[in-house]
Formats: C-alpha cells, structure tokens, sequence
C-alpha cells in the first residue's frame, strides 16, 4: 500500500516514511540485513524532504535519530555522516543533535574529527554534560593530556546530565588521575563508581560483566579447573618458548601495545587467536603452540579473550589498568624471566617464573615493571572463568 501511495503522490513524505517504518519492523522480526538497507534507503529518501510543518518536527527527529542508530548496528558509520548533518541543518539549537554526531566518530575511531566537533559544541554549549566527557575522554586517548581530561571528565559528570554516569567515563577519570600521580583522588573517583554499580568494585573496573562469578586477584591452577590442560601448556613450556624466540628473532613480527596502557618502555605481542579465532597466518609461525591451545577449549572459544605472546623490554612501566570483561582470567605462561619483572593485581605484587604460570583476573587493576637488564618473554593465555555456563561461552559477545 506504502508502495501505491508512493507512486500517486511522490513528493509526499508520509509515505516514504512509512515504508521505511514498515520495511524497519519486517527486517527486525526476519532478523534481515538486507530489509534493513531498504528500510534505510526509505528513510533517507524521507529525510531528504525540506520540514516546513511545526508539527512534523518531532517525527522527522525519530526518523533520522533512527536511522543513525540503524546504520551504527550495521557498522555503517561513514554512511550516518549526511543524516547528521541534515539532523544538524534542521534542529540548529539542539546540542544533543551535534552529540549524536559525535559518538558516530567516535564508534569509528575518528578522535580528531570527534575533538574537533566538540570543539565547536562547547563553544556554543559550554556546560553540556555530554559534550564535556567525551571531550575529556579525547584528551586522554588522542592527547594523553591527563590534566585536561581529568578537568572536563569531572566538570561532565558532575553535571549529572544524561549519558554521563557512564562507567567509561568514571574509569577515564580514574586512570588520568592516576597518571597524574593523585592516587587518592583516584581512588574516590573509583569509589564513586562502585557505588554507582557502573563497574564491580574499587579495583576490579571492567566494564562488560556476568553476574555472581567468583572474583579475586590472583587464581592458583587448581581453582581455574583447567589443571589438565594448563599441564599440557608447562609440560612443553620450551618448545612454546623455542617458538616465541623465533618469532621474536625476525624484524616486524610482534607488535606495539595499542592501547595507550605503556608509561615508558618497549612492550609488544604476537597474537595467536583473538575473540575465539585463531589467527592462521601467525600460528604458521607458533604451530606447536597452537596445536596445544587447539586442544584446550576454554582458550581456543574464548572469544572474550586472545592468545599471544607478550616481550617486555627493560624501562617499561605500564600503567595501572583493567581488562574490558570478567568473564576471563590470564593465565601467563613464564618463558624468558630475567630477574627485576614484577606485576602488581590489585594490593599483591607477584613475579613469573620460567615454565610456571601466573594466573590473574586482569578485569582487577593490574600494573607491570621491568627494571631488568634483559627482555621478558611470556605466552599470554585467556581462558573462560570457569563458572560460565556452556549456554555463557556460547552467546556472550566477543571482545
Ligand atoms: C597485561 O596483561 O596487562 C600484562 O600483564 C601483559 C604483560 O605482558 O605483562
Ligand atoms: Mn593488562
């Protein structure tokens, strides 16, 4: 019906709009990727129409807020961009509007662009909440200007705006205050989210979370249950560690840390799996280690996790920081331990030893120095918590 309607009146938005409508709920009963393109060319097709209706506002609005937030589940962010603007041309006084904008560049990586916008938000906006955090947030990431992030991070939570308890947001803060060299003050930022419930407590700061799983620093191998494999793992620790110094001996195999966690110092990784997939082209180089990790699947299905090697130069310091989930623990694999290594999980420092584990939740803040004279190498392993249920290991989303 959408469809004659179209063809007798076309320059009449109504319809377009309802076809997207209709197309948007049939895509989301057949779960179809595909209707939900068509769904988008409608409301594209819809939006395109100049609003001259006071009362048409409202609608437009949902309209367009909807399709951004459809092309950011497709991943389509590049393709959001021209439904902003038309957003933006059409609703000039409205921060949110420019908001939206925002958090599309900032799912595509795009901080400078995201740095700019806000830029322009806060000068015409210079209180909104919004605005404020992920301005701090950009300073931190993009910048590392840690004085300036803790500054706009507080002012934006503090307006206790909408969007801005968000636990990201609590974590950023913490970690620029830390960086800062003001624990304490830290410290009451991480309380605060705790007691929000934006993150599981003072220490342990991951943000994506299963309920009622035991949580503690440091895990002994009998408590991961997974003694038989992680034997499996130390009964061929020199092969692993053959394999690692091989790949460690050719130029531009292992890669730098990319998550801004390093303070100083040369840290890097090879990775062998990723979110629960093996990488095929790095376990050409590794395959007795892989062939062992193929064989233990709490590791191999981990998708919430990886498997990689791990080489610590001396002079590094990382800061303190967290893992992402605590639906995993680290099991860390000793293969090259010079003396002067040592990693701090929550109040308790430990060192690795050659061929013996260390296991950690690293979803509790953890921090790492080498103030050797030689480099550390070590296998790093993500297994599920062992609590999770298979149905868990199954469904949950990779990270
Ligand atoms: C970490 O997981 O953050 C570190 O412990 C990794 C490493 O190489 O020590
Ligand atoms: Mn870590």
């Amino acid at each position: 019906m959408f469809d004659q309607l179209i063809r007798k009146y076309p320059h009449e938005p109504q319809s377009y709009l309802g076809k997207a409508q209709t197309l948007d709920h049939f895509a989301e009963l057949k779960q179809s990727n595909h209707l939900l393109m068509e769904a988008i060319e409608f409301y594209k097709k819809y939006l395109q129409f100049k609003l001259n209706d006071d009362n048409q506002q409202l609608e437009y609005r949902s309209a367009g807020e909807r399709c951004v937030e459809r092309l950011r589940f497709l991943g389509q962010y590049q393709q959001a961009l021209p439904i902003h603007q038309l957003l933006i041309e059409n609703f000039p006084q409205e921060s949110a509007i420019r908001n939206q904008l925002v958090v599309t560049l900032l799912m595509s990586n795009r901080l400078l662009d995201a740095k700019l916008e806000l830029q322009e938000i806060l000068k015409r906006w210079p209180h909104d909440g919004l605005a404020l955090v992920n301005y701090g947030f950009i300073l931190k990431q993009l910048d590392q200007d840690y004085h300036n992030a803790s500054i706009y991070l507080r002012q934006g939570i503090d307006t206790k705006e909408p969007g801005t308890q968000d636990g990201r947001y609590y974590f950023q803060l913490g970690e620029s205050l830390q960086r800062l060299n003001k624990q304490t003050q830290a410290v009451e930022v991480f309380r605060e989210g705790a007691e929000l419930k934006l993150f599981p407590s003072v220490y342990q700061r991951s943000l994506y979370n299963e309920r009622n799983l035991k949580a503690q620093p440091f895990w002994s191998i009998e408590e991961t249950t997974y003694e038989k494999f992680l034997k499996k793992l130390k009964d061929n620790w020199m092969a692993i560690k053959a394999e690692g110094q091989n790949i460690l001996s050719k130029e531009g195999y292992f890669t730098d840390e990319a998550e801004n966690l390093k303070n100083k110092g040369d840290w890097k990784q090879f990775e062998l799996y990723a979110r629960g997939q093996q990488r095929k082209d790095n376990c050409l180089k590794a395959p007795i280690t892989c062939s062992l990790i193929q064989q233990f699947p709490a590791a191999r299905d981990c998708r919430r996790g990886q498997v990689k090697f791990s080489v610590m130069h001396p002079g590094t310091h990382v800061w303190p920081h967290c893992g992402p989930t605590n639906c995993r623990l680290r099991a860390h694999l000793g293969l090259v331990v010079p003396e002067g290594t040592r990693l701090r999980v929550a109040e308790e420092e430990r060192t690795w030893q050659e061929g013996e584990f260390l296991i950690f939740d690293d979803s509790f803040e953890h921090e790492v120095w080498h103030e050797g004279k030689s480099l550390r190498l070590v296998l790093i392993i993500d297994i599920w918590h062992p609590q999770l249920t298979e149905q868990q290991r199954r469904t949950l989303s990779p990270i």
